[in-house]
């Protein structure tokens, strides 16, 4: 008898490997995505090309990290997950204190109109400035953006695309700057100059590069999934916008919004029949591949679906009520990967409670075992594919020492992703190349201070050299780059 028994349970297993093998994806599989990648990120850079290219390697007009001079009152905003913040950060040196508030973003707003949308922050903007009594204060503002954007200048970017949970009209072409600036004018009396506008993954750089000179790429694995890194310019074929020889050194971040790599079906030969059915369910069908592969926003969901085929096989869960929010789509969130991958013993406390959350009944210690081994495939392929992301730049900067500046709720929380991420970016980066991942603190908030904060200085800086009034008013002045 126990020896059928055996027989039958690697039958059963056997069959549930069946349903997740495509996401155990060779050294191989990764080595190909590094070469696709790469090529993709070479036509974003050229100008003939990045009409064309998925990945749209947005110059940022960022083109000098903080030097630890930096000093002043700021304001900064974050906008680009599930909330928005305002933050007033006062840097002085390497000293730098922060005050913020949350403000939730309803999903009416998220999916109304661009008007809405600003009118929105503005009035969160108006209440925070009354609560820390800034009213008469003239504040320069850095504002985290965390969406593909086309920038003409620091404080001018026109959005390319929307993308994770929003899609407010009327905004997509427009200079997110401007319907800040109008927002603010309709909806308060703040006296704000918008000094900056940056992605999160810049601002990321930006705050970790404050304190480490090696860090030259910035990551984000969060709601979204993007990079950036320091770029020479002589490769930035799409760089129009003349050169300040003086203050400058010839670089640039480069926004790579790679979240976007394979919406030519160049992955489809690595997806998965649960990414196509994610994909038809979104709000973006067929846009940001590699980000509904990796990301926080979806990461849960494709576990879900995973775990409903299993039970639809009869593999799992099988005296479970098919009208359990299991069944229902976007309940499994990303956190509870994070906590089913947790669990260490055979108790499996976390994924009892998630099990529990999700109203399933009647699961077996045998289905925990599951639940989490089908966690631990799907953030696996996400960690490793962007691993393969970092180390295609790192590769490509070619550096002994590369720090890159990570932040997001999926790395933050994930108990195994930078483990697993160290040790595929080891396996692909070339011979000798040293790397380290460190989490970056606050990286939108303090990064969008610090870009406003640089590009003020170089300003004065310019000013001074070039004769010009220092009184003059700033936002009449072009900022550091000329058009
Ligand atoms: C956006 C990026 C952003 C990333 C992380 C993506 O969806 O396109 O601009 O950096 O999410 O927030």
């Amino acid at each position: 008898m126990p020896s059928t028994r055996s027989a039958e349970q690697l039958t059963k297993y056997e069959k549930i490997e069946s349903f997740v093998k495509g996401f155990k994806l060779s050294g191989s599989a990764y080595k190909r995505v590094m070469a696709l990648l790469h090529q993709e990120m070479i036509n974003g850079l050229k100008h003939h090309s990045q009409g064309g290219a998925d990945i749209k390697m947005f110059p940022t007009f960022v083109r000098s990290l903080p030097d630890g001079s930096e000093c002043g009152e700021f304001l900064a905003l974050d906008l680009g997950g599930t909330n928005f913040r305002v933050l007033l950060v006062r840097l002085q040196g390497h000293d730098v204190e922060i005050q913020s508030k949350t403000y939730l973003i309803p999903q009416r707003i998220m999916l109304g109109t661009g008007i809405q949308l600003f009118d929105h922050i503005a009035d969160c903007i108006g209440k925070f400035v009354v609560e820390h009594d800034l009213q008469n204060h003239q504040l320069p503002l850095g504002f985290t953006f965390s969406f593909p954007c086309q920038q003409e200048g620091l404080a001018k970017a026109r959005l390319s695309k929307w993308t994770k949970g929003f899609r407010c009209e009327g905004v997509v072409g427009k200079d997110i700057c401007q319907l800040l600036q109008e927002a603010l004018q309709r909806r308060t009396n703040c006296h704000v100059e918008i000094v900056a506008v940056v992605n999160d993954a810049v601002g990321t750089l930006m705050s970790a590069a404050h304190g480490d000179r090696n860090c030259e790429i910035g990551l984000i694995l969060g709601t979204g999934c993007n990079a950036c890194y320091m770029e020479g310019l002589d490769n930035v074929g799409t760089w129009k916008h003349g050169e300040d020889q003086d203050h400058h050194p010839r670089q640039v971040i480069i926004n790579t919004e790679w979240g976007a790599f394979g919406d030519n079906g160049c992955l489809d030969f690595m997806r998965t029949e649960y990414d196509h059915e994610l994909d038809t369910f979104s709000i973006n069908p067929a846009k940001q591949i590699m980000e509904k592969m990796i990301s926080g926003m979806y990461m849960g969901e494709i576990v879900r679906l995973v775990l409903v085929r299993l039970s639809h096989e009869n593999l799992l869960f099988t005296s479970a009520d098919r009208d359990c929010n299991l069944f229902e789509r976007g309940r499994f969130y990303t956190k509870y990967v994070s906590e089913i991958e947790s669990d260490t013993d055979e108790f499996f406390r976390n994924t009892k409670q998630v099990l529990d959350e999700l109203q399933v009944e009647n699961y077996t210690t045998e289905d925990c075992k599951v639940v989490k081994y089908v966690c631990t495939l799907v953030s696996a392929r996400a960690a490793f594919l962007a691993a393969a992301g970092l180390a295609t730049l790192i590769n490509r900067l070619n550096k002994q020492d590369m720090t890159i500046a990570v932040d997001g709720s999926l790395y933050r929380f994930h108990p195994r992703f930078h483990n697993l991420m160290c040790l595929k970016i080891k396996e692909l980066v070339k011979p000798g190349l040293k790397f380290k991942l460190s989490l970056s603190h606050d990286g939108s908030g303090k990064g969008a201070a610090l870009t406003a904060a640089v590009s003020l200085r170089l300003r004065n800086l310019k000013m001074t050299t070039s004769g010009e009034e220092n009184g003059k008013n700033l936002a009449t002045q072009t900022i550091s780059v000329k058009a």
